[in-house]
């Protein structure tokens, strides 16, 4: 018997409370107050003044992130639980986004599958690899909404709107979190950036944001909702000034909707340096006024600014905030802390992650998640799919198809995921010898910023810049290369650094001379093929005129590259469908499709109303659309009840036949528009969808219901939520244009 103290917050019988509760008894001032705190663990950050990860974790600090070498995580774990009193360990974060080892789609392209199974599935994977790392928490999923494509990090996004983005960041948080979050299978999830981000002004990142009472609370607070309902470990708050009130230090949005309303009790961190930026937005006079603001608000912890360490220490002295308040700031830690299992198992096991990498499993899946979300736009005389037997020599051309950081491999910070290109994707179908392949010309930002060099440091090829002469050169072979083929399969679109954070457009056209290049392709007169390759919308209006078939491919990741050849070859027939609008021109953003009717909807009859005298106002491709090689027809709309009473259900039946020769997958959405209320409703809002697998030559019959869940909404006129007695209409199709309509009426109860 050996007569050590019996601690009771290492004892892992306890509950999560329990433990909490004896460690905060034994936790000083000090402890307290380190735990608040999230460090930069990058050590080169030293250079630039800021403080060693080492001396920070014998500090006793609560959290790093950046830490990416998994041996150096267990090094600092180390020093967390020998060398401090109590042997707190250290929570590590990082932007686990669209995998860790095993690249999948980018977020948006996910969003495309309207798989929200699938994209569970995807976030498994990229948890197991993460935590065998010794990641605790990946800083993801984002719950912004997206209706500006000028927006850098619109592909971060599940996309413009709030029901589809609802069901797909549920799905990333019960991925990533699973059912145990001690499990080696599970990182704690962070909804961010609460709350408006996407509404940037101009699509400029950064930027402040104007939000009325209504679009947040029908809108940007809905994805928000879901993941916290699904049980969301943790939220961030967003960098920039909302209504004049930057996030981070607001207690309205933090306190009284995060916490009071949304239900939202756990761990609330900070974006970057946000508590320092108080100063610079105009918003504190100094590190303490700022400090006092966040804290008040009830963020937990300070990402990266230092201020809580610096400046709580003097509120506690002030009386400004008492101890209370100072341990309600830290319980949600430290739950987070036993709840990861953390005290029994603080260490990674190094090469496990690599190990798990290799899994033909999680392979297959990326294949998968690619197929899935490839969308086919254009099919112009069912050029696609390719007939293997009959094609001749293939040129491939533009430097993505050859690309893996622009197919996707920067996934998380400093560890670059394999990729295998549209290229080698098909050589591997065609053989070597049937593909002819030209890079064209670079195209590179004209302004670059930190996320340029963030892209750099990957080390995977990114080109020289060219002369206007190489440029003109590499056009010019290009051509040649294309001519000596039967088919042109084009691989345009943007650089990885292109989109991003701090990586907004004023355009929204292929950049460089991807226009030019494209334009000759064409006058070659062989068919071409275009495969965009980006991280966000584009305009590509000239190319839907023109060219014979385009895929946007996104940044599919590690299988990208057979994923696309799997499409163009019809060994997938494709199902995936837009989660954000693309533009014909730049000067239509933001663009998306709920929008109210006004008193001249662009829908007039006998000719549509258009906002512009030189453009049309429609898209050039609507939310929710997507092409396949099947074809698919609706029928039979049919409504249980004509009318029902405030909190009644209704159901809808649709026949959906696949009158093809191919089985295919189908995205049956169905909209809603409120004709009259105590407010005016969007003229469309999704608020169902199905993924349904329909045989060639069957029927399948589709069913929603429809309550208050789908019809009730947050009313300006009435300053609450509302459910009108008034009448719908409804649309199901494959699309937000959809045109098999019924009508119902919901009366008083
Ligand atoms: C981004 C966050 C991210 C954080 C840590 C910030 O600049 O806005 O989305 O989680 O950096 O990488």
């Amino acid at each position: 018997m050996t007569n050590k103290e019996y601690i009771a917050y290492k004892n892992s019988n306890l509950t999560v409370e329990e433990r909490t509760n004896d460690l905060l008894n034994r936790m000083s001032i000090k402890d307290k107050l380190a735990q608040l705190t999230q460090v930069w663990g990058l050590e080169q950050m030293v250079n630039i003044g800021m403080p060693h990860p080492e001396d920070m974790a014998a500090h006793g600090v609560g959290s790093m992130l950046y830490v990416s070498n998994p041996e150096d995580k267990n090094k600092y774990q180390r020093i967390a639980m020998e060398n401090t009193s109590l042997g707190i360990p250290l929570l590590y974060g990082t932007d686990v986004v669209h995998g860790y080892r095993t690249a999948f789609p980018l977020p948006l392209a996910m969003a495309c599958s309207w798989d929200p199974d699938l994209l569970e599935k995807v976030q498994r994977v990229a948890a197991k690899e993460a935590r065998a790392d010794g990641i605790h928490w990946t800083f993801y999923p984002n719950a912004d909404i997206a209706r500006d494509a000028r927006w850098g990090r619109v592909g971060e996004t599940m996309g413009e709107d709030p029901y589809l983005s609802s069901k797909m960041v549920a799905a990333e948080v019960k991925g990533f979190q699973g059912d145990d979050l001690s499990s080696e299978e599970a990182i704690a999830a962070c909804l961010k950036h609460f709350v408006g981000y996407g509404a940037c002004v101009g699509g400029r990142d950064y930027e402040q944001v104007n939000l009325s009472e209504s679009e947040l609370r029908n809108i940007y607070y809905v994805p928000f909702a879901a993941g916290i309902d699904q049980g969301v470990e943790t939220v961030m708050t967003a960098y920039m000034d909302l209504n004049n009130e930057p996030l981070t230090a607001s207690q309205h949005q933090l306190k009284n909707v995060l916490r009071d309303e949304l239900g939202f009790d756990r761990l609330l961190v900070t974006d970057a340096g946000t508590i320092g930026n108080l100063i610079t937005q105009g918003n504190a006079k100094d590190g303490l006024d700022a400090t006092e603001k966040a804290i008040k608000a009830t963020v937990n912890m300070d990402m990266g600014s230092y201020q809580y360490l610096q400046n709580l220490p003097k509120l506690l002295e002030q009386g400004k905030i008492g101890m209370e308040q100072l341990d309600e700031a830290v319980r949600p830690i430290l739950r987070t802390k036993f709840k990861l299992g953390l005290f029994e198992n603080p260490y990674c096991e190094l090469g496990k992650s690599e190990a798990l990498a290799k899994d033909p499993v999680s392979h297959s899946l990326a294949r998968k998640a690619a197929q899935d979300s490839i969308v086919l736009l254009k099919n112009e005389k069912e050029i696609l799919p390719l007939k293997d037997s009959t094609l001749g020599k293939v040129a491939v051309i533009g430097r993505y198809a050859n690309s893996q950081i622009d197919c996707g491999a920067a996934t998380v910070v400093g560890v670059p995921a394999f990729v295998v290109t549209p290229l080698e994707g098909l050589k591997e179908r065609l053989g070597e010898k049937r593909v002819l392949y030209a890079p064209g010309p670079t195209s590179e930002r004209t302004i670059t910023n930190f996320i340029s060099q963030f892209i750099a440091d990957f080390g995977l090829e990114t080109p020289e810049s060219q002369t206007w002469e190489e440029q003109t050169a590499a056009i010019e072979e290009a051509i040649r290369i294309s001519e000596q083929s039967d088919i042109i399969i084009a691989f345009l679109g943007e650089n990885a650094d292109m989109s991003g954070e701090a990586t907004s457009r004023s355009e929204l056209s292929l950049p460089g001379r991807q226009q030019e290049l494209l334009e000759k392709l064409k006058e070659t007169g062989k068919p071409v093929i275009l495969v965009l390759i980006g991280g966000r919308p584009l305009a590509v209006t000239w190319a839907q005129d023109h060219v014979d078939a385009i895929l946007m491919a996104w940044q599919p990741g590690r299988e990208g590259g057979r994923a696309i050849a799997d499409i163009l070859f019809g060994d997938v027939n494709p199902s995936a469908h837009l989660a954000m609008t693309f533009p014909r021109s730049v000067g239509q953003c933001p663009l998306y499709y709920a929008t109210t009717q006004t008193h001249q909807p662009v829908e007039s009859q006998p000719q549509p109303f258009s906002r512009y005298w030189n453009e049309l106002s429609s898209p050039l491709y609507p939310f929710g659309y997507g092409l396949s090689y099947s074809n698919f027809v609706y029928s039979n709309l049919r409504l249980s009840k004509k009318t029902i009473a405030i909190g009644e259900n209704l159901t809808v039946s649709v026949d959906v036949t696949n009158t093809s020769a191919r089985d295919g997958r189908e995205v049956v959405q169905l909209y809603l528009h409120q004709r009259w209320g105590s407010d005016t409703r969007p003229s469309r809002e999704l608020k169902g969808f199905k993924k349904v697998m329909i045989p060639s030559g069957k029927t399948d019959t589709v069913t929603f219901s429809i309550g208050s869940q789908e019809l009730k909404y947050y009313s300006t006129a009435k300053q609450c939520y509302v459910q009108d007695a008034a009448a719908f209409e409804l649309w199901v199709g494959s699309d937000s244009t959809a045109d098999l309509k019924a009508e119902f009426e919901v009366t008083e109860q």
